[in-house]
């Protein structure tokens, strides 16, 4: 976790992207885990992205907020995402699971800031090599036999 102050912020107000992010918690679908989140990135396009969870009645076709905002974004012709949010109904920081960390990577730069909030917009700031470090990366298949 980081000081608020050695993050670029890429001019974007934190506290303004984690509250979009909340307001995008509100369109979860998620009839089966009731668990609310909610996601909201700055793209180097400039615009904020937002997605929610999308939960399916075969479980594991469940789609993250992260990534929902990500393909939101990257569909929409972004190239790179500058600064995250991301709040559930969490008391305390909402943590990227593990596939959502592996796609934020293919888009993020290691300082790429991540507010990690809970349900009220109490939030830490990550960096996102702190959350994935030594990710798999495209260069890992160019080295090969
Ligand atoms: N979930 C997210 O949206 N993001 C994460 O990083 C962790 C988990 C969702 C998936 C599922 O709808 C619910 O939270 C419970 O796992």
């Amino acid at each position: 976790m980081l000081g608020a102050e050695s993050v670029k912020t890429h001019g974007y107000d934190p506290e303004k992207l984690v509250m979009l992010a909340i307001e995008a918690r509100k369109n979860a679908y998620v009839p089966y885990s009731k668990f609310h989140v909610g996601a909201a990135l700055v793209a180097d396009n400039g615009k904020v992205y937002t997605g929610c969870n999308v939960e399916n009645a075969s479980y594991g076709a469940a789609i993250c907020a992260e990534r929902t905002a990500i393909v939101k974004a990257i569909s929409d012709g972004a190239k790179k995402i500058l600064a995250f949010a991301v709040s559930s109904d969490s008391n305390g920081a909402t943590m990227p699971c593990g596939i959502c960390r592996q796609v934020i990577s293919e888009f993020a730069s290691p300082e790429t800031p991540l507010y990690l909030s809970n349900y009220n917009g109490s939030f830490e700031t990550w960096r996102f090599d702190e959350l994935l470090p030594s990710a798999f990366k495209q260069s890992d298949m160019e080295d090969v036999k």
